[in-house]
């Protein structure tokens, strides 16, 4: 067994196990459903999202932006939550299930959801805490598909964690907050604005920077950032 497999080894146990404490710990659940019911819809408010929007949640994890977004724009938006794990995908699903959200579509990949079901266009599109993930050429995709989606007036919010001077790791050892804001703005994106901001991250609500773009060309009629 090689260093990396033992690290990566190292790395799920401690992720499983910090998992196991979140679903086992009451405080843990009792914060998590507080900012799902109520904080985490707050900020998706103070980010720019509105009742009646469709959002997508690239990279969404457990649920904790989907659910609130889900909650926000009610029966008459949409929430796609998009994760490449599939244990944590499920956890995503059987949260909105058991919260009657029905509004809420989950998929493994974006190009499943292409066009976009109903014939409208993204209004919101969140990338929080996921695109240290990928490398340079699958955020340029990234970015590229969903500024095809995108409505003239959407909306591209973006949460960059795990930069070069915040917990750095893997594709954002060497990256700044200015950076990932640079490729963005290179990719046909505006930064519109630069909200410091309680966000949640992890297992609790700390704070943070999130950067909102607009598609760059037309002047958006309604300005959302
Ligand atoms: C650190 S979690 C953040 C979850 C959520 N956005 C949040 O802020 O609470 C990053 C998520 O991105 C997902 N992810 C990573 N690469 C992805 C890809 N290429 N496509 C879809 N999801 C991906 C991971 O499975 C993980 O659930």
């Amino acid at each position: 067994m090689n260093i990396t497999s033992t690290s990566n080894i190292a790395r799920w146990i401690r992720r499983e196990s910090s998992h196991i404490f979140h679903e086992l710990n009451p405080a843990l659940r009792r914060k998590t459903a507080q900012w799902e019911s109520t904080n985490g819809v707050n900020f998706l408010q103070q980010i720019g999202v509105k009742k009646s929007d469709i959002v997508i949640d690239f990279g969404c994890g457990p649920g904790n932006f989907c659910i609130p977004a889900a909650r926000l724009v009610g029966a008459n938006g949409r929430v796609y939550a998009v994760d490449n794990n599939p244990r944590i995908l499920k956890k995503a699903r059987r949260k909105a299930d058991a919260l009657g959200l029905r509004n809420l579509r989950t998929a493994c990949n974006l190009s499943i959801l292409m066009p976009l079901p109903d014939g409208r266009n993204c209004d919101v599109a969140l990338l929080y805490d996921m695109l240290h993930f990928l490398s340079v050429s699958e955020r340029k995709d990234l970015y590229a598909t969903l500024h095809e989606v995108l409505a003239e007036n959407g909306l591209l919010s973006v949460y960059p964690k795990h930069v070069q001077d915040d917990d750095p790791r893997r594709n954002f050892m060497a990256m700044t907050t200015k950076d990932v804001a640079r490729e963005i703005e290179a990719s046909g994106y505006r930064l519109s604005r630069r909200l410091p901001i309680r966000v949640w991250h992890a297992r609790d609500i700390v704070d943070g920077i999130v950067l909102n773009f607009v598609k760059r060309g037309r002047i958006p009629s309604i300005q959302r950032g």
